[in-house]
Parts: structure tokens; sequence; C-alpha cells
């Protein structure tokens, strides 16, 4: 069977109600909003309430992405949602599927950290291409509130909570939106950066112990995770630059995870792409881990700085670790 191409026509977000800015952060733990401002370029981050679940949001998002692509509910074949804090670890895509009403959709979770979404957008991308699928959501979301310890200064300051989807379909090859990717993954640095199992056991039987569930909150090691991030993210994108004989003069924008204005600085350095043509929302939702790209992604078509035929590059890192590249482009409608 022709492989066919896998066009964006769609997308959503949502988040939760309430924003932390860095100064109340500062009357809970040791930090000031110069700090993490000039070491991150955050100033505020969205936290969730207890009435807005990561399946909430989620679905919240999915639900904006199909109205913008003009969807009915029973249209979808696919739902994926890129997530690392699930309401339940067997899985939160289907109580997404069971939300928006997408009845003949088969919905599950993909985890790969802040690698999530773009790895989401990929695998979506397979089916559609194999002709197997139709249309697919793909989701990004996270609530990694529930799993910071907001007394750890290193690592509470970077993260917020947040929600976006794109809605893909097949389309002819020269409609193709997806015009290359690349995804690495290198368990050998996993202690960088963990939600890890709690190592807590209990008797079961004599000579049998058993583990409890329970993770422990978000470690990392900062200054490893950013070498790691200004190295590996342009190697990556120069290389996907490379197979798809692209220059970078080309793009229209940079549309990469949103973990540190420092990094997005660093890697539009190393392509000489002038920073104005770097999509940034960081400053005011912080690291939403899975959610960063698509919820970035919603923002600027919907305030027109993305239009319809736009060349972007992205890119995905963080967790595993695990990173990766994508070229796209944006075929769907805009506000
Ligand atoms: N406020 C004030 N001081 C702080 C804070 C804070 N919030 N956090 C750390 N410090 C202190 C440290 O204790 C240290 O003090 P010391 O010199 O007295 O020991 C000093 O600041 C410097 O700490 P560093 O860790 O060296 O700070 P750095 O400049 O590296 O910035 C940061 C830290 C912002 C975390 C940076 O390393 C970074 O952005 N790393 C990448 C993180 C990232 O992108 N993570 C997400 C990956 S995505 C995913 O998969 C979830």
């Amino acid at each position: 069977m022709e492989r066919l191409g896998m066009a964006l026509v769609g997308c959503g977000s949502a988040l939760p109600a309430a924003s932390v800015s860095n100064d109340q952060l500062s009357g809970r733990v040791d930090t000031t909003d110069a700090w993490i401002r000039s070491r991150t370029g955050i100033t505020a981050r969205r936290v969730a309430s207890a009435e807005e679940s990561l399946t909430v949001l989620a679905s919240r998002a999915a639900a904006a992405a199909l109205a913008h692509a003009g969807w009915q509910p029973e249209d979808v074949d696919l739902i994926l949602l890129a997530t690392s804090s699930p309401d339940d670890l067997f899985g939160s895509a289907p109580r997404v599927q069971a939300a928006i009403g997408a009845s003949r959709a088969v919905a599950f979770d993909l985890t790969a950290a802040c690698s999530g979404f773009l790895f989401a957008l990929i695998t979506a991308s397979q089916y559609l291409a194999s002709g197997s699928m139709r249309r697919a959501l793909v989701i990004g979301a996270d609530q990694l509130s529930r799993w910071v310890d907001w007394d750890d200064r290193s690592t509470c300051v970077l993260f917020g909570d947040g929600s976006g989807a794109v809605a893909v379909e097949a389309c002819p090859g020269e409609a193709n939106g997806l015009l290359g990717f690349k995804m690495r993954s290198d368990g050998s640095r996993n202690s960088c950066l963990t939600l890890a199992q709690l190592n807590q056991y209990e008797p079961l039987l004599e000579g049998l112990t058993t583990q409890r569930g329970g993770f422990s909150p978000i470690q990392m090691n900062g200054q490893e995770v950013y070498k790691f991030a200004v190295r590996e993210v342009p190697a990556i994108l120069a290389e996907l630059l490379e197979a798809t004989a692209t220059d970078a003069a080309q793009l229209d924008w940079l549309l990469l995870h949103q973990a540190n204005q420092r990094i997005l600085d660093a890697v539009a350095d190393r392509f000489a792409v002038p920073h104005e043509r770097v999509l940034s929302n960081l400053a005011h939702y912080g690291n939403t881990s899975a959610a960063t790209i698509p919820l970035m992604l919603d923002e600027a078509v919907k305030d027109g700085r993305v239009q319809s035929g736009h060349l972007l590059a992205s890119s995905g890192f963080g967790a595993g670790l695990s990173w990766g590249g994508a070229l796209l482009r944006w075929t769907g409608p805009q506000a």
C-alpha cells in the first residue's frame, strides 16, 4: 500500500486557572524572582486545582483541537495521550476518549517525559501513513505539580501544569505536514532526571516481600540536563535539516520544548535563527513537560504568528534521557 502523509489540521489547549508567581514561590522556598528569571526565563507557572485533573485538562485541549479541525467526535480513530503524570497508571487516555465522546477511537497513553508529545505525534503518523487509521488526536498533558517537592527550590520553580492537543489526518504525500523526524533515547543517563518508584517493601509471606506502589518526587541533576539539552538538541536538529535538505533560513519558526529560555536561545544561536522566530511562552507557564509543544503551537496559531504553510522545526527533550526532532508544516485553520 502506498504510504500516506500526515497533515496537521487543528489544535487546542487548556490550562489550570491558578497562576503562581516567582514572588509567591519565594514565600515558600529560599529563592527570588531575579534568580528564577535570570536562570530560566520563567516568571509564573499554572498549578492545577482539585477540579482540574490531568484528564480534565487533556479532555479540554482535545475537545478544542477537535472543534478547531471541524471534526465530529466520532470521526476520530486514535487518541494518543503523552503524559508522565496520568490520573491512573493504567492509562488516562480512555477517560479522555469518553469525555469527548470519541466513541470509535482507540485511546492509550504514551510516556516519554518532555519528549512525549513529539514521540506521540511521530507514532500517530505511522498509523496514518500505513492507511490503517485516518484521523488522530495527539495530546500532550502533564500535572507535574503533584510530583515536585515544593520544598526543593532546585526543581519546584521549573515546572507547571497544562495540556495541548493537535488533530492530524492522513493525506496525500504532497500535503504531508511531517517532513522528517529523528528520535533518540539514552537510558545510561537515566539518573539525571527521574520520577522513580519509592523503595518501599513489606513482607507478604515467609521469604517473600512485595513492593508498595508510590513515587519519589522529581529528582534532577540540573547542570547535566542543561548540558545534554544544549548539546543534543542542536545536533539532532542539524541531522534533521540535513536529512530533509532544509536550510535553517527556510524555517518560519523554531518550536522547542519550553524548559529554559537559555536553552531556546542557545539552539537559536547555533542555527542563526533570529530570536523573534523562536516561539516561547515559558515565562508564563514554566515547563509543562509533554504539554509545552502543543500548548505553544496552539497559542501561536490562534494569535496568528503561525500561519498555514509555515515550516517549523520542533524538538522535544527530557527524562529518559530522550530527545527528538521533527520538521513540521502547519496547514490547519487560523483562530
Ligand atoms: N533559587 C535560588 N538559588 C537556587 C535555586 C533557586 N530556585 N535553585 C538552585 N539554586 C542555587 C544552588 O543551590 C546553587 O547554589 P550554590 O552555588 O550555593 O551551591 C546555585 O543556585 C547554582 O545552582 P546550579 O544548579 O548550578 O544552577 P544553574 O545555573 O545550573 O541553573 C537550572 C539551574 C535552572 C535548573 C539549570 O541547570 C537548568 O535549566 N537545567 C535544565 C533543566 C531542565 O531543562 N529540566 C527539564 C528537563 S525536561 C523533563 O524531562 C521533565
